[in-house]
């Protein structure tokens, strides 16, 4: 039912844990299933992100997807990060089962919604970032 990619990064998952003082978090949760998933972004002066952390309350597929997010956005730049997907997590780890696709698209929520968050902090526009809708903000602490 997973691939060996998926149970990889559910086994072994990179980038987990906080970040102190990021430059950008976002916290973004699924209604239907309740889980949550929260990105830490350390953003450089060039827009590069020097490093992402994550920590995911949720089911195996949002830990995998958000592991896998974490490095598909990890050195690259603001924009290049934005433009990663749902589905391009998804094809990193050579797919989903149907039913786990929203657990991909939290992942991609979550780093959109840190992207906000850095972009708020900065006074800066990130063009083509809309403010997340499953942003939840701090609520849940
Ligand atoms: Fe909801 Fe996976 S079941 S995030």
């Amino acid at each position: 039912m997973y691939s060996e990619k998926v149970m990889d990064h559910f086994n072994n998952p990179r980038n987990m844990g906080e970040i102190e003082n990021p430059s950008g978090v976002g916290t973004v949760g699924n209604a239907k299933c309740g889980d949550i998933m929260r990105m830490y972004l350390d953003i450089d002066g060039q827009g590069v992100i020097q490093d992402v952390k994550f920590k995911t309350f949720g089911c195996g597929a949002a830990v995998a997807t958000s592991s896998m997010a974490t490095e598909l956005v990890k050195g690259k730049t603001v924009q290049e990060a934005l433009a990663v997907t749902n589905k391009a997590v998804m094809e990193a780890l050579d797919g989903l089962p149907p039913v786990k696709v929203h657990c991909s698209l939290l992942a991609e929520e979550a780093i959109h919604a840190a992207l906000w968050d850095y972009a708020q902090k900065n006074g800066i526009v990130i063009e083509g970032l809309k403010k997340p809708v499953a942003d939840i903000g701090e609520k849940e602490e």
